[in-house]
């Protein structure tokens, strides 16, 4: 009888840690992660095609960082969301077994069991938080002899114990749940890209562009938007939305993993038509004229890249001036002194649901940035 009871032990102990399922991996870990294992239960179809998976990186949250989650109401209900949870839980497992050691202090872009579209092939946008269709990303770096994990509106999840194998794959515990990409509305207004949400929205342009798959979009910061705003001259809508359309890459999710390689000094057609330069020099990255000054802010449908300056449809053979410490505006004929256009800080928090993005520029944050920018700007040449 004891010896019985004894025996499942004895040879639990003894498989390799190689060879330890995911259920045996997830068992290990209880005490970290009974939360995650609750949740992982509640989800039996999820956890069916995890169990089977091979080649995978499981970025497994630990207990306080679920109970730091549940604790907004907004996540709460998101858990309780049985499509939503699974969306979630599916954007922690990465594709291809990454130990530790395979991640470098240079950002890389992994791709997610987060697709964008369901397992049938069909794409419901009102259920489908993720629109980039080979699958949602991650980026994967380390700091100091931490591995991080960045994830939407820029969160970053430090791996706390690394390496427990199973037999298909790797498993690593984190200290945050990572936040599934946000709309690009929600994602501008998170990163204080006010005035940007609030042109769109004056021109009609937020949810064409939340409804876009696989985009790069070129962001101009608040102070890019002041420097152009004058009070001598207007913009109508449509030359407005004509140099929105300007900064949006349709087609292409351009990382800045691969705008330093693969796609470094390309030229990208743009939803105005026109096409922008992106160029790679002096280990800056500028897109015509202006440099991005913040780099990869995942979004649902792709990826978002700051620019220190507003792109100008008529102005596409602007040159950077790499040495400098900040680029010349590419509008001639504008007056930087008059800028009355001021960028709100106060953000509304932003939820994991997708209506959050438009309650929070509806809510006046961005409507502010718009009424302050329309008919505030002059530009030469359109
Ligand atoms: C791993 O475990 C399975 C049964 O769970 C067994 O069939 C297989 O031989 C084991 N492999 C190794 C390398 O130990
Ligand atoms: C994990 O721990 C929780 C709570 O401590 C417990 O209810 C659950 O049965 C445990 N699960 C496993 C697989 O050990
Ligand atoms: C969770 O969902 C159930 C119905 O599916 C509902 O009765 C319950 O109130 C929800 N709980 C929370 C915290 O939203
Ligand atoms: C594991 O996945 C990675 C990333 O998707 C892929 O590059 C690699 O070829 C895969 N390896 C195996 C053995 O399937
Ligand atoms: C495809 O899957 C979605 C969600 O799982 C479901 O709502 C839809 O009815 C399915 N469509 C077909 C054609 O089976
Ligand atoms: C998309 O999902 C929502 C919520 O589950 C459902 O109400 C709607 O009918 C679905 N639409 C399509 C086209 O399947
Ligand atoms: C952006 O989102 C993060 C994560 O939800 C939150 O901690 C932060 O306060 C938000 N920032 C703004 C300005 O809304
Ligand atoms: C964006 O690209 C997709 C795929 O090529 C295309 O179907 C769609 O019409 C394009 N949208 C716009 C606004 O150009
Ligand atoms: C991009 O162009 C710049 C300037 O012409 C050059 O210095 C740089 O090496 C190029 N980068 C790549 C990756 O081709
Ligand atoms: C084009 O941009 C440059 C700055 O890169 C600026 O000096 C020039 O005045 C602009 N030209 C027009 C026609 O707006």
């Amino acid at each position: 009888m004891r010896l019985k009871n004894l025996l499942p032990i004895a040879l639990a102990s003894l498989a390799t840690a190689q060879n330890m399922s995911l259920a045996q991996a997830l068992a290990s870990q209880n005490a970290t992660l009974s939360t995650l294992n609750s949740l992982l239960a509640g989800q039996p179809q999820l956890l069916k095609t995890l169990s089977s998976a091979r080649n995978i990186t499981l970025i497994a949250p630990s207990n306080t960082a679920f109970s730091n989650f549940l604790a907004d109401p907004a996540n709460k209900a998101a858990a309780n969301d049985s499509n939503t949870l699974t969306q979630v839980l599916q954007y922690h497992v990465l594709s291809g077994t990454i130990a530790a050691s395979a991640f470098t202090n240079t950002q890389q872009f992994i791709r997610t069991m987060l697709m964008g579209s369901s397992s049938n092939g069909t794409t419901n946008a009102t259920t489908t938080l993720s629109t980039v269709t080979r699958g949602q990303v991650v980026g994967g770096m380390t700091t100091g002899n931490k591995v991080v994990i960045m994830s939407g509106l820029k969160q970053i999840s430090t791996v706390q114990t690394a390496n427990i194998m199973f037999t298909g794959g790797v498993m690593h515990i984190v200290d945050t749940v990572l936040t599934v990409p946000q709309p690009p509305s929600n994602s501008a207004v998170n990163s204080s890209l006010t005035s940007l949400a609030g042109a769109l929205k004056s021109t009609n342009l937020l949810t064409a562009i939340d409804s876009l798959k696989d985009v790069t979009i070129f962001a101009p910061s608040n102070d890019a938007f002041a420097a152009i705003s004058s009070d001598t001259s207007t913009l109508t809508t449509q030359q407005l939305a004509g140099i929105l359309k300007y900064h949006v890459i349709n087609g292409s999710v351009a990382y800045s993993s691969l705008i330093t390689t693969s796609l470094a000094n390309q030229s990208f057609p743009t939803l105005s038509g026109g096409s922008v330069n992106v160029r790679v020099e002096d280990s800056k990255v500028f897109v015509n004229s202006a440099q991005v000054t913040i780099t990869d802010i995942l979004v649902s449908n792709g990826v978002i890249h700051v620019l220190d300056n507003v792109l100008n449809p008529a102005n596409t053979t602007a040159l950077p001036i790499p040495m400098a410490t900040s680029q010349p505006i590419a509008f001639a004929d504008v007056s930087t002194s008059t800028s009355r256009l001021t960028a709100s800080t106060a953000a509304p928090s932003v939820t994991a649901s997708k209506a959050g993005a438009v309650r929070a520029i509806e809510s006046g944050v961005g409507v502010a940035g718009m009424a302050a920018l329309f008919g505030m700007v002059a530009v030469a040449g359109l």
